[in-house]
């Protein structure tokens, strides 16, 4: 089969550069392979800006050809005949045809070069394991040695073979993803296979940073409420330590989407928050702090991550927060907290009062800056400099507290100081 009709659909500039890809792949006698996710993204008809490029023969070498034909940079990797050429908006990572071996359950296989089809071959489904030709002679022929095309059209994800959950259990993560993401089905077999999978505690034979980018991957999804329902369902929490959800999980995660949603709606110029980790923090929300802290160093979440985490168990804010307090103080209770931990914090509250004080700080306290300086107290002949801190913040609480507004204002307080 011939997809030259979906490429005719894609963007001028990604079409633009897969041209590039096989006049440099002809000219410099390579042969090359559009596979994977943008090769399935494609038939789907939806956008993706990461290509994946299989070589038969060494990718460094063509990585290299590549890059200096379209004049950009390229990156090579550690791991095996890999390679990155970024080509914005669209990065293209090359890697060398492999065939793998797997000798140990759960642990990262051994490789050696071969040809496409072992390549294809040693991927997770069907609806992963499609490749598109690059090559003039051919461009653009779907290679389909597994169904994957039949499989896409059935709205079907399929394993290669029955072993594809045990030797790279990541996959059962992988699967969960792609079926919520896409609302496809389990094949009969498929099922049975991760269920066995799950029933053997595979999830427990491979690394926990594998197991924490798959996590991560899966709550960066774009429903992550429908992401953990699945994984509740499916597999369970025990991997991260976590009961089975009940009704008040739900609740809160419901509650999570909504405070998300409300955070885009009222601040759309304010940095874009990290979605997952609020998820993370909700399902997190009935671990012990100690326990947490376990789970998390295990897992070896990234430092800001760490303490985004450890911060959102200081719920006891919210008390604080459920009182008619001075600007100045809300300020104080939330200036140090990231806004990730804030939205957890506002989707836990039922109280109006803390809500309201949460709002009025991202809205307007977290913005206020005063329009002196150091540099004005030393104007007025204030000393010493080392209390000028303590000046500025004395004054900005006022501010905060709507005491006073203009510059004017700020200086004939200061001058109260000498
Ligand atoms: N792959 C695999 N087994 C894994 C991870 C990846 O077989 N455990 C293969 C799949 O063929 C997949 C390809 O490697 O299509 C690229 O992996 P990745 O970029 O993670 O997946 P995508 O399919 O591109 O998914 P996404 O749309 O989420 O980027």
């Amino acid at each position: 089969m011939n997809l030259k009709i979906k490429f005719s659909k894609l963007p001028s500039s990604l079409q633009n550069l897969i041209k590039v890809v096989c006049e440099c792949a002809q000219r410099s006698n390579f042969k090359v392979y559009l596979v994977g996710g943008i090769v399935r993204d494609l038939i789907l008809e939806k956008p993706n800006f990461d290509l994946d490029i299989v070589v038969e023969g060494d990718a460094l070498k063509f990585s290299e050809v590549l890059s200096e034909y379209l004049g950009v940079g390229f990156r090579r990797h550690h791991s095996f005949g890999t390679a990155t050429v970024f080509s914005s908006p669209y990065r293209i990572d090359l890697a060398t045809a492999r065939k793998e071996f797997y000798f140990k359950k759960g642990a990262l296989p051994k490789v050696e070069p071969s040809n496409l089809f072992d390549d294809l071959k040693r991927r997770d489904f069907t609806i992963n394991s499609l490749a598109l030709s690059l090559n003039k002679s051919n461009f653009f022929k779907l290679i389909d040695y597994f169904g994957g095309f039949s499989d896409l059209k059935k709205k079907v994800i399929r394993v290669l073979h029955k072993d594809s959950f045990l030797e790279d259990p990541t996959r059962i993560l992988r699967a969960i993803r792609f079926k919520e993401r896409f609302n496809f089905k389990f094949s009969y077999s498929t099922y049975k296979y991760l269920k066995e999978a799950v029933r053997a505690e595979a999830l427990g034979w491979v690394s926990f940073h594998r197991l924490r980018d798959e996590l991560k991957l899966l709550l960066e999804e774009e429903e992550p409420f429908r992401m953990i329902k699945a994984l509740n369902r499916i597999t369970g929490l025990y991997f991260l330590g976590i009961e089975p959800l009940e009704k008040e999980d739900y609740s809160l995660l419901r509650k999570v989407k909504k405070a998300i949603n409300w955070y885009k709606e009222n601040f759309p110029h304010k940095r874009e928050l990290d979605e997952w980790i609020i998820y993370l923090m909700a399902l997190f929300r009935k671990v012990p702090l100690k326990k947490m802290k376990n789970i998390i160093d295990k897992f070896g979440f990234r430092r800001g991550d760490r303490i985004r985490l450890i911060t959102s168990k200081k719920v006891k804010v919210l008390d604080k927060l459920s009182k008619n307090i001075a600007p100045s103080r809300v300020y104080k209770i939330l200036e140090s907290f990231s806004f990730e931990v804030i939205i957890f914090f506002y989707s836990l509250t039922d109280s109006k009062l803390a809500k309201n004080n949460i709002q009025n700080f991202l809205g307007k306290f977290n913005q206020m800056r005063l329009a002196i300086r150091g540099k004005d107290l030393e104007n007025l002949g204030i000393k010493p400099q080392a209390i000028y801190g303590k000046i500025l913040k004395r004054i900005f609480n006022k501010k905060l507290n709507g005491k006073i507004i203009s510059k004017e204002e700020e200086l004939k307080e200061a001058r109260r100081f000498l």
